[in-house]
């Protein structure tokens, strides 16, 4: 029987299901709630036991995730409050490899390579019992090892490395859910995308022009706006050019009539884009506060608004007039169920939807990622290398080679 490793370095691979007792991990406490750079400690834990059902997952790199910058500040819920331990492992994406099976585990074998999926159970919302991995769980994706539940694994695109595999699942499935599943997008149809440079937002295009549908970019900076055509989009608008669209509370009688002329004016630029006098049929939203008046007033007559975040606030406020008026809807939606997780995949492992991994960091960079994210200065997606000993590794076998030749 192989005994147990104490600790392995990070970047070093252990034997093929040798379990180390302890890990290299970032963690998050209560002590140090504030921005990622003062709440992402790298400390040593235990590695995680695994239970029935359950996989241990040798991570080779993980995603950067807005809900790790939230887990952090501790707003707006202390999500430490209600798991039992008294720290959280952030992280709720990870490509890695299968490194040890729980009991009545079947279909997975320790060495396949896999993605995650970060649900607990099937549809969330369903259940006071349903989670989200990473984040409402403490064994993220942020450590060495990370104890997922069987039904979490998705086959790895072999054609992408670790980095590109660890950066799409999250933010990727969402999108497809809020258009696939939730607004039910139709060939033809217009999609406005706010953040469209972002992580959800670079997904939403390219689901939108698969799906047939025509999706205009927001984005605040030129810069971004290349990116977003290549993606899909068939027209990009830079927010900038209309700050006063932007709902801030508390504003005067003339700050709102400006506001309302903006949008106006917003809704002539989608005009311009598309040739003819119709707005969005589906606005991707996950802005929130700041960009919901608009949203739901640039919505077509029987428009839909569907919303998953709400980076500037969730306190919404709206003219409920031009909602009931013009029979728009308002729908909810969170993260995915593994079904559609797996048929998302599915287009991933086709090459049909690509990732869009603008950056990798190393281990030791894990908080600068998350205080970039937090400072609005990333695009697309960001990934972190954690055993991968470096950057462009697509197998177990060459990052195993590459771990042994420093
Ligand atoms: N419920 C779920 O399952 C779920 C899943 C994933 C994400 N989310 C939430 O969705 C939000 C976005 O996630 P993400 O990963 O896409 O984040 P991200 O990569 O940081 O992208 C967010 C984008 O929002 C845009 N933005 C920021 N402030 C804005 C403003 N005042 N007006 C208009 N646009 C603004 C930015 O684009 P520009 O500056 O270029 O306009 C930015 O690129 C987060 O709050 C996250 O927690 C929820």
């Amino acid at each position: 029987m192989n005994k147990r490793p104490g600790i392995v370095p990070v970047g070093r691979l252990p034997a093929l299901g040798v379990v180390p007792e302890r890990m290299h991990a970032y963690v998050i406490r209560t002590s140090r709630f504030g921005v990622p750079e003062v709440s992402f400690v790298a400390e040593e834990v235990d590695v995680w036991p695994v239970g029935p059902g359950e996989v241990l997952v040798q991570v080779m790199a993980a995603g950067v995730n807005y809900n790790a910058v939230w887990a952090g500040l501790g707003t707006p819920v202390n999500i430490l409050a209600n798991h039992g331990l008294d720290y959280v492992v952030p992280g709720s994406d990870a490509s890695g490899v299968v490194w040890a099976i729980g009991e009545g585990v079947t279909g997975w074998e320790v060495g396949d390579e896999v993605v995650l999926h970060c649900n607990h159970l099937l549809e969330p919302g369903s259940s006071d019992l349903q989670t989200i991995w990473g984040y409402e769980t403490p064994d993220g994706s942020f450590a060495q090892f990370t104890r997922v539940q069987a039904q979490q694994l998705l086959r790895k695109p072999p054609q992408l490395t670790w980095e590109e595999s660890a950066s799409y699942g999250l933010t990727y499935y969402t999108a497809h859910r809020m258009l696939v599943d939730r607004a039910k997008v139709q060939p033809g149809e217009v999609v406005l995308v706010w953040g469209a440079g972002g992580g959800l937002g670079v997904f939403a295009l390219q689901i939108a022009a698969a799906m047939g549908a025509r999706p205009i970019a927001v984005v605040s900076g030129d810069d971004k706006a290349a990116l977003c055509r290549e993606l899909g989009a068939v027209g990009v608008i830079n927010r900038k050019e209309f700050p006063a669209l932007q709902y801030r509370e508390g504003m005067s009688a003339t700050q709102e009539s400006e506001h309302k002329a903006a949008i106006k004016a917003f809704g002539k630029r989608i005009w311009e884009i598309l040739g003819e006098r119709t707005g969005p049929d589906v606005v991707f939203e996950h802005v929130g506060a700041s960009t919901f008046p608009a949203s739901v007033f640039l919505a077509n007559k029987f428009g839909r608004i569907v919303i998953c975040g709400a980076t500037t606030g969730y306190n919404l406020t709206f003219d409920v007039r031009h909602l009931w008026m013009h029979q728009k809807q308002i729908i909810g939606s969170h993260f995915a169920d593994a079904d559609s997780c797996r048929r998302a995949n599915g287009l991933m492992l086709q090459g049909k939807v690509k990732p869009v991994m603008t950056e990798c960091y190393a281990w030791e960079q894990v908080p600068r990622a998350h205080q970039r994210m937090y400072e609005n200065k990333l695009h697309g997606t960001v990934s972190c290398l954690v055993g991968a000993p470096r950057a462009g590794l697509r197998t177990y076998a060459e990052a195993l080679a590459a771990g042994s030749e420093g």
